[in-house]
Formats: C-alpha cells, sequence, structure tokens
C-alpha cells in the first residue's frame, strides 16, 4: 500500500525550505484583504498596502507601449492584415512584430520553442549583451526563462550533489537563493555585506568565510553576486576584488549574477557593469571563467514580472556540461512564449531614429526618474525616525531600514516564538496595513533587525505611509522602552 501523505512523510528539503517574501506577514495580509473585501470597516485601515515585494504594475505602473504594440501584434498576426492597425500601432511596433512572428514556428505565440528559446530573439539578446559589455555574446550561450528565478533553480540543480556542496551567498540575500539551496540539499555559504559602508563587501570576509566553509568539508561550486543587491539596494563595486580573489583561488567555481535591475541606478556616481564585462576587461575568458548572469523582465522600467520573461547567459562551460543544461533545460520543454519576446525587446529597445523611440524615452525616463526620488524619500524619511537607520537605495526597488528594537520587544517577540522583526511587521500589518518583509528572512548580523520596503508606492502615498509608520514605530517603541 501506498503510504499516506502527511507533513511527515513530504520531501524534507520541501519542509526546510522558506520563501519569506511570500512567507507569514505575506499569507496573513492576503486574510485581512479577504477580510476587508467581506466586511469592510471591520479593520483599523481600509486598505492593505503590499511593500513587501517588488511587484511594479501592482502599483499602477504602466508598461511600456512600444513592448505592448508588439506583444499585441505577435498574439494577434491576423491584425497585421489590417489597414487600421497602420494608424493605431507604430510602424517599428509592425515591423518588429512582423520580424519575431518570422522567427517562431507556425508564427504562433501559442506554440512550442526551441528548450534554449527561438533562435532569432536569443541572437537579439546576445547582440544587446555585446553591445551593452562591448564582448561578444553568443545566442547558444542563452537560455530563454520564465522570469529569472527557474534559471537559478536549474543551476542550483546542476551545481548541488548533496548537503556537502556550497553556494556562497551575499547576507543579506534575495530568498530566492536561500530557498532554491534548500530545495537542492545544499548548504548556503554566507559571506556578510557590510551595513556600515552601505552594504559594501571586505574581501578578507569573503575568504574567511570561503576557508571556513572548506574547512567544514564543504564543496564551495558557485558565488552569488546580486547587483544591483537585493535587499540591501547597493549597487555593486566590488567585482574588480571578487573576480581578483576567485581567480586565484583554486576551487572550481561559477558566479550567479542576477541583474534584474541593471537599469535600475538611481545615483549618478555608480553605473551598472555586468559582471561578464568586468571579468573580460581583467583578460579572463570564457575559458578561465565560468559565469552564469541572469536577466528579467520583472524589474528595470518595463516593470513586466506577470509576464514571466528572463534568460540567462552561460559561459565557461564545457560542451558536455552544456548538453546536461539543455536536458534540464528541455524537461520544461520551453518558457513562454511572451516572456520571451519581451526579453528580447528589453535587450533591443527602440533606437534614436525610431518612430517609437520618443515615447519610449519619455515613458523610460519618467519610471525611472520617478522610482529615484521615491528612493529619496523614503531612505530620507526613514532616517528621521527615531530608533531606525537606512542606508541609500543606490539601485533595485528596495530599501532595508535597521530597527533599533529595545530588549523588551526582543522578549516579548520570544515569548511568543518569533523572530523580533517578524513580530515587529506583524503587529505593523495588523495596526496599519503596511505589508514589509522581515530581515531574517533574507539573513542578517546576528542580533541586528531590518524590514525590507519597497520603493514602489506611487510618490502622492509615501507621506501618509510614511506618517502611519511613524505613528505606529513610535506607539511600538514607547511599549516596549527598556
Ligand atoms: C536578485 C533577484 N533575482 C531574481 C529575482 C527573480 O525574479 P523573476 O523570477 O521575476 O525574474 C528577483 C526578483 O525580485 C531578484 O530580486
Amino acid at each position: 500500500m501506498a503510504t499516506s501523505v502527511s507533513v511527515e512523510t513530504l520531501n524534507p528539503k520541501v519542509l526546510r525550505c522558506e520563501y519569506a517574501v511570500r512567507g507569514e506577514i505575506a499569507i496573513h495580509a492576503q486574510h485581512l484583504l479577504q477580510q476587508l473585501e467581506r466586511q469592510p470597516g471591520s479593520l483599523p485601515f481600509d486598505e492593505i498596502l503590499f511593500c513587501n515585494i517588488g511587484n511594479p504594475q501592482s502599483f499602477g505602473q504602466k508598461p511600456i507601449t512600444f513592448f505592448r504594440e508588439v506583444l499585441a501584434l505577435c498574439d494577434h498576426p491576423n491584425l497585421l492584415d489590417r489597414e487600421e492597425t497602420k494608424s493605431l500601432f507604430s510602424t517599428d511596433a509592425i515591423t518588429r512584430a512582423k520580424k519575431i512572428l518570422a522567427q517562431i514556428p507556425g508564427r504562433a505565440t501559442g506554440a512550442y520553442s526551441h528548450s534554449q528559446g527561438i533562435k532569432g530573439l536569443r541572437d537579439e539578446i546576445a547582440a544587446g549583451i555585446a553591445s551593452r559589455d562591448g564582448f561578444p555574446a553568443n545566442a547558444d550561450d542563452i537560455f530563454l526563462t520564465n522570469g529569472a528565478s527557474p534559471g537559478v533553480h536549474m543551476m542550483m540543480q546542476l551545481l548541488i550533489r548533496n548537503d556537502r556542496d556550497g553556494i556562497m551567498c551575499p547576507i543579506p540575500q534575495y530568498s530566492l537563493y536561500s530557498a532554491s539551496i534548500a530545495l537542492h540539499g545544499g548548504a548556503l555559504v554566507p559571506y556578510y555585506l557590510d551595513e556600515s559602508s552601505g552594504w559594501g563587501l571586505e574581501i578578507s570576509e569573503l575568504k574567511k568565510q570561503l576557508e571556513d566553509a572548506r574547512s567544514k568539508g564543504i564543496a564551495v561550486r558557485a558565488l552569488v553576486v546580486i547587483n544591483p543587491g537585493n535587499p540591501t539596494g547597493q549597487v555593486c563595486s566590488y567585482m574588480y576584488d571578487v573576480t581578483r580573489e576567485l581567480s586565484i583561488s583554486s576551487f572550481f567555481w561559477g558566479v550567479h549574477q542576477p541583474q534584474v535591475y541593471q537599469e535600475n541606478i538611481y545615483v549618478t556616481n555608480k553605473k551598472f557593469n555586468s559582471f561578464k564585462k568586468i571579468v573580460r576587461s581583467m583578460g579572463y575568458n570564457g575559458v578561465d571563467l565560468r559565469l552564469v548572469s541572469f536577466q528579467s523582465v520583472s524589474k528595470g522600467y518595463y516593470g513586466e514580472c506577470g509576464k514571466r520573461g528572463g534568460y540567462m547567459e552561460v559561459t565557461g562551460f564545457s560542451t558536455t556540461v552544456r548538453e546536461q543544461l539543455y536536458k534540464i533545460a528541455s524537461v520544461n520543454l520551453c518558457s513562454n512564449i511572451t516572456g520571451q519576446i519581451l526579453a528580447s525587446l528589453v535587450m533591443n529597445p527602440p533606437k534614436a531614429g525610431d518612430a517609437s523611440y520618443d515615447l519610449y524615452e519619455v515613458e523610460k525616463d519618467s519610471i525611472l526618474e520617478s522610482l529615484a526620488r521615491r528612493a529619496k524619500a523614503m531612505v530620507f524619511a526613514f532616517n528621521g525616525i527615531d530608533g531606525i537607520t537606512c542606508n541609500k537605495t543606490e539601485g533595485a526597488m528596495y530599501l532595508l531600514p535597521r530597527i533599533h528594537l529595545p530588549q523588551k520587544a526582543i522578549e516579548a517577540a520570544s515569548a511568543v516564538n518569533k523572530a523580533p522583526d517578524v513580530f515587529y511587521a506583524r503587529r505593523l500589518l495588523d495596526t496599519t496595513g503596511i505589508v514589509v518583509t522581515p530581515g531574517s528572512g533574507f539573513g542578517q548580523v546576528a542580533g541586528t533587525w531590518h524590514l525590507r520596503f519597497t520603493i514602489l508606492p506611487p510618490e502622492e502615498k509615501i507621506p501618509s505611509i510614511i506618517s502611519r509608520f511613524r505613528e505606529f514605530h513610535e506607539e511600538f517603541m514607547a511599549q516596549y522602552r527598556d
């Protein structure tokens, strides 16, 4: 007889896996949302503000017109034969849709494609990477995926053999990495970012953690660099040092570099450099260095996270390893075609001189400028609240304020078996309707507590969110003052 299915008999790797951004606080928020729908007025607030997740269009961010025109035409090729289409869609969108459709089997977005994605779209992505970095890129190295997340899972699946295989991750890190390491049964080897230097990295810390892991018999298989940082919001300036350090180490390694926020940079003194550009400019070629870079249509100024598009660029692996990766990709058949098209569009947007260019630039700039203003306003406001300190958001879509909690609050949390930041976030939600992700879901230096907020709420709402938050915080601190 089959073993009964109960929590006790489930795969322990699943039970160990935690995904904080959709964890306890987010689940409770969904219940409160339903309650508000059923019984308006039954809670001390009348809306739930989902500041826990980088979901741009849920905050009203408009999609880029050119991208959506191309998608609409690809989904409805019959429109291309109609006279009125010429007045409804830009000529660029029509030309691009025709070009894309010519590359899709059966000219149908409902058809399966090659497991790495449509070759013509991969060519465009490779050309986009090459022109961004100034170094060649190859369509055969591109794997199109449903967002960056499945690419990360695929790499974890490929690399992790057992719990002695380690993946080095920044702490704090985006929960996808800890969750996928847990699901695949590996060990997370932390390296701590330094909050006091704006979430910078001391290379001695990386070395120390690496040696420590090795002394425990862990084989470090890969290093994750998240640039710009999530949840930390820094634009990494330590990639040269990391490359220099790792190139003299003699272990098998690859680098996962999720760069899903490559467009989201809000400071003028730093710019996005892909890891590939850095290692190539330092003279390392594909053979010296195994590098996997992830990009996604979810973030940037396009914010198309529900469309699930992305790619990974895989360099430096032997043909036989690549064949195994292709096999894993082929088990999923292919990623969705809409996401594939979007990934090609974000890597090959309208250029100067194109009919759509002016509108595209206006839309893009207004979103990025607004995000920069929101980041600045939120960081400024948090730093003006007693008991809170917050590093600048240089990039990505988050800020990670540190809450300096009194001992009594920590004890009250422990009495109900909760981490102090979870205890605080739960109380914040119940009192104000503001949903945040507690820092313990990303990892943090022991004894420090944080909250991750997205900077995405519309500008006109930020003052009221901050004042609701401030009022809550002051009451909380007064209740637990030591
Ligand atoms: C660093 C990082 N990597 C990967 C992802 C995954 O995003 P998606 O699967 O939507 O592309 C995210 C999303 O927030 C992220 O912040």
